[in-house]
């Protein structure tokens, strides 16, 4: 979009040159072949645009060019992910119940040890700036020292995230439980040193696994938690497998379905994140979009533990909050080049609009995470959190049809969505501060 209004050039800090492309809307795409991105020192867009037109704003300011084969796009935004899942990402078992008690219960207890868990605290969190993710809800373990070494490691890097201490108190290894009272008092403890620390790059989440491993304690504190700090998220699973789902009616009896457990006790509203939401009916959809709750959808997870086709176009259609995730480690990869494609081929009777896909990864993210009025795209006030990618070469120039701008987008999102990979991502950028740069590797 370009700013309508006049750009002080006195704003402008740091301008970025190159083809851009971002999203204004499920289907709405801007595209400049020959864009300008203007940022000012606080890291805010003051206007993203063609050269043409903003060129005369630059005063001096030096431009970072980017190459031809160069894309700038917002960056990606991962709706849910685990971190102490990042060592065991892709160990397969034939069920979620059975995956939980084969590889990552005994995974997650190894973040009792600290040093472990600042190993692969900064592992994980680099590789999210790696894959071109700026923005990630993210699952921690229980233990609140970890819980500790994980915020301060986003701290340092200047990762934007929010995340919390995963609570269990039933259902689980011992090592990985605590009682109600003490994972209450520990997790209000993290939100009040870290809920919107680095100038609100680092919100907090409550974070119970899932219904299975909370008992009635836990999760009524947790609903007189949220009432307490209605503006702190509450981030879950919900309705992934049958198995799982049966196994939570055997527990809530009480209960009509999954859904309402967590409703039951008050843990559904605005800034609830809840993860898969496969097997959902219509009335829980239906719930889900009254109370403003957001799905994460983790088609790459799905497949891999064989949890079942959720219903993207549904509740597209029901305009509900929905963003991606990788969902690592029951989803292999962090990338959420390959969570997009994934969302495709899952719906295997229904071709999803690249442009839908496109924003899920960036604006649908932050706007499910509530984040939307502040990245997510290139609309001038935002924070300039975005990507370059290096598209690889081609010895054959692509053909081209008719050379409308509509289709060089569409070209270019094809390719992005279904040839796009962890290696495309050449620089990170978050609040307009690089926070990766991909290093030449060595030829010899
Ligand atoms: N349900 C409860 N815990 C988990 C988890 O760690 N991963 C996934 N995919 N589902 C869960
Ligand atoms: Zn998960």
């Amino acid at each position: 979009m370009t700013s309508s209004a006049p750009i002080s050039s006195q704003l402008v800090s740091r301008a970025y040159r190159g083809t851009i492309l971002h999203a204004l809307s499920r289907s709405e795409l801007v595209y400049f072949a020959d864009g300008l991105l203007l940022v000012d020192s606080e890291g805010l867009i003051v206007a993203c645009g063609p050269w043409a037109d903003l060129k005369d704003a630059l005063q001096g300011v030096a431009v970072r060019q980017c190459r031809p084969d160069q894309l700038i796009v917002p960056g990606f935004v991962d709706t849910h992910v685990h971190l102490p899942q990042m060592a065991v990402a892709g160990c397969q078992a034939p069920s979620l119940l059975e995956w939980l008690d084969t590889h990552i219960f005994a995974e997650e207890a190894r973040f009792e040890d600290e040093d472990y868990a600042r190993t692969v605290s900064a592992w994980f969190l680099s590789e999210l700036l790696a894959n071109g993710t700026t923005l990630a809800n993210v699952f921690l373990t229980s233990h609140p020292g970890a819980s500790q070494i994980a915020f301060e490691t986003a701290a340092s890097l200047g990762n934007r995230v929010v995340m919390g201490q995963t609570l269990m108190d039933k259902h689980a290894p011992d090592s990985l439980l605590r009682p109600a009272a003490q994972l209450l008092a520990e997790t209000e403890s993290l939100c009040k040193s870290w809920h919107g620390a680095n100038d609100g790059r680092i919100q907090y989440a409550w974070v119970p696994r899932f219904a299975l491993t909370s008992s009635e304690e836990l999760l009524s504190g947790l609903g007189a938690l949220r009432r307490q700090y209605p503006e702190v998220y509450l981030h879950t699973h919900l309705s992934e497998q049958l198995a799982e789902i049966a196994a939570v009616k055997a527990q809530f009896p009480w209960a009509s379905d999954y859904t309402q457990v967590y409703e039951h006790f008050g843990l559904l509203g605005a800034r609830t994140i809840l993860a898969h939401g496969v097997h959902l009916s219509d009335e829980e959809l239906l719930r889900l979009k009254t109370l403003d709750a957001s799905l994460a959808h983790c088609p790459s997870s799905n497949f891999f533990l064989k949890s079942g086709r959720f219903r993207l176009m549904d509740v597209l259609q029901r305009q509900l909050r929905v963003g991606l995730g990788s969902d690592v480690g029951a989803g292999p990869e962090l990338s959420l080049f390959t969570v997009m494609k994934d969302a495709q081929y899952m719906q295997s009777d229904t071709l999803v609009p690249l442009a839908t896909l496109f924003y899920l990864a960036t604006l649908g993210g932050a706007e499910a995470l509530h984040l939307g009025h502040r990245v997510g795209n290139f609309e001038p006030g935002k924070e300039a959190d975005f990507v370059v990618l290096d598209l690889p070469p081609s010895p054959v120039a692509r053909q081209k049809p008719t050379a409308s701008s509509q289709q060089d987008s569409e070209a270019l999102l094809s390719r992005l969505v279904y040839q796009g990979h962890q290696p495309w991502v050449a620089a990170t950028y978050i609040r307009g501060h690089q926070v990766y740069q991909r290093t030449a590797i060595a030829q010899n």
